[in-house]
């Protein structure tokens, strides 16, 4: 079985603050260090171009967010640790699914609906100051998830809808293009929201949200953490006057770093009219002791970007090559924007180049890398699947160096290299047919 893909994006759109780290960070490299997974954590610039068009703040925010993922523990040889820009496949595959993607559905999507009906409310045209990447945004976000054939999306509720629209998408190409070839493209991604996880309030008691301009950032030194922290907004209560644990913030963010112990004693002290000041004073040194080491391991780490960028470019040519690529590479041909010279439709004349046979690489959605060997419209032989693109290529390369000397069958139509099994013949060929396909290879290639 192939492993659980998880993916997840962060949009490189401003400085990570106490509520990213509680709801998302913190979680999220948690998670990716279970078992049987395989975890994608990318920075999602493109899609911070759309909200912000101030470069200076786009590249800042990149650092920051990547230091913040390295500096909270992310293993960047474990998973899969990259910059959305820095794979430019995700621009193709969101053509691809710019054009089975119904206009309708987009026009529907929650945030762009938000932004048209503020429109009418001040009387204005429906789109205007609307860019068209904001309409675009949920496709987009398709192709980031699609292209890696993502299992599971941890993600916030407002972005539930945009899961919903990449199943759509998913399907959609599948339908048009997958069917008539009897192939999937895509597995279709689902949701997932932790119910666990705490939402955190901010200084002034809302949800801790940039939009709201209440934040603690991540990293702050700690003077200025514990002046933020003393500046919360509290009841007027008095020291020795028993205190609401379930209404107050302080608490709420005291338990999102606390053991349950620590919760259960903090909560006798709220009752038992412990000071604001003495209970603030506890919070700090809480979250303190926490985020200090993490705090340290971070300021080493902005202070050597190229160091980042290193890990980001190497995370995603890696990934490219082993993912991205040879998705691409299937999908291209599937929409037709292929060789003229292997033309299916039988229409163009074959030059001798290209009659040779041709091996093909593919992956199939249970995650494993397949080849077949074909001579025009003609299927010779089927491999069996290999777990990583890399075995099913060197196969491939002995097949074409030893050709079909060493190739033999054993039965049920089963083609064997030495004592390896290789895959079938397809029906109606003949192994005769297969080595002799290989025998033009290697004259080819000599
Ligand atoms: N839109 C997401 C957000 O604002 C970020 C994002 C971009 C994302 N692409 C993604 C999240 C793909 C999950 C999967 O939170």
């Amino acid at each position: 079985m192939s492993p659980t893909r998880i993916l997840t994006g962060i949009t490189t759109s401003g400085t990570p603050h106490l509520g990213n780290y509680v709801g998302a960070i913190r979680p999220a490299v948690a998670a990716s260090r279970t078992a049987g997974v395989e975890s994608f954590y990318f920075l999602a610039d493109y899609h911070a171009l759309i909200k912000v068009q101030d470069p200076a703040r786009v590249q800042r925010s990149t650092l920051e967010i990547a230091a913040t993922w390295l500096a909270c523990g992310l293993e960047p040889d474990k998973v899969w640790f990259y910059r959305q820009s820095d794979v430019p496949e995700v621009q193709e595959l969101t053509w691809f699914l710019t054009c089975v993607a119904g206009k309708g559905i987009l026009n529907r999507a929650h945030a762009y609906k938000a932004s048209v009906d503020k429109n009418r409310e001040v009387g204005e045209d429906d789109d205007a100051g609307i860019n068209a990447g904001l309409f675009m945004y949920p496709v987009l976000m398709a192709a980031d998830i699609l292209l890696f054939n993502a299992n599971k999306v941890p993600v916030g509720r407002d972005q539930i809808q945009h899961i919903e629209m990449a199943r759509d998408f998913g399907q959609r190409f599948n339908h048009v293009y997958g069917e008539p070839l009897g192939e999937t493209f895509f597995d279709l991604p689902e949701a997932v929201i932790d119910e666990n996880v705490a939402t955190l309030p901010g200084l002034d008691g809302r949800k801790m949200s940039k939009s709201y301009d209440n934040t603690i950032p991540l990293f702050v030194p700690r003077d200025a953490l514990k002046k933020l922290i003393y500046s919360i907004v509290t009841d007027s209560r008095a020291p020795g006057e028993a205190k609401d644990a379930d209404n107050s913030n302080v608490f709420q963010l005291y338990q999102a770093f606390a053991s349950a112990q620590e919760t259960a004693a903090m909560r006798q002290a709220f009752a038992d009219g412990i000071a604001w000041g003495e209970a603030k004073q506890a919070l700090f040194e809480r979250i303190d002791s926490e985020i200090a080491p993490l705090r340290a391991r971070y300021e080493e780490l902005i202070a050597r970007p190229a160091d980042i960028e290193a890990v980001l470019r190497d995370g995603a040519s890696r990934l490219r090559a082993r993912h991205a690529q040879p998705t691409l590479a299937r999908l291209r041909a599937a929409v037709g924007l292929r060789d003229l010279s292997q033309s299916s439709t039988g229409a163009a004349k074959k030059s001798t180049k290209a009659s040779l046979p041709l091996f093909k690489q593919y992956r199939e959605s249970d995650g494993r890398f397949y080849f077949k060997l074909v001579d025009g419209d003609r299927l010779l032989l089927q491999s069996i699947g290999h777990d990583s693109a890399r075995t099913a290529g060197q196969l491939i390369g002995r097949l074409k160096q030893e050709g079909g000397t060493a190739l033999h069958g054993a039965g049920a139509a089963a083609v064997h290299l030495g004592d390896e099994l290789v895959g079938h013949l397809h029906e109606g060929v003949d192994l005769v047919e297969v080595v002799e396909a290989l025998a033009q290879l290697v004259a080819e290639d000599a």
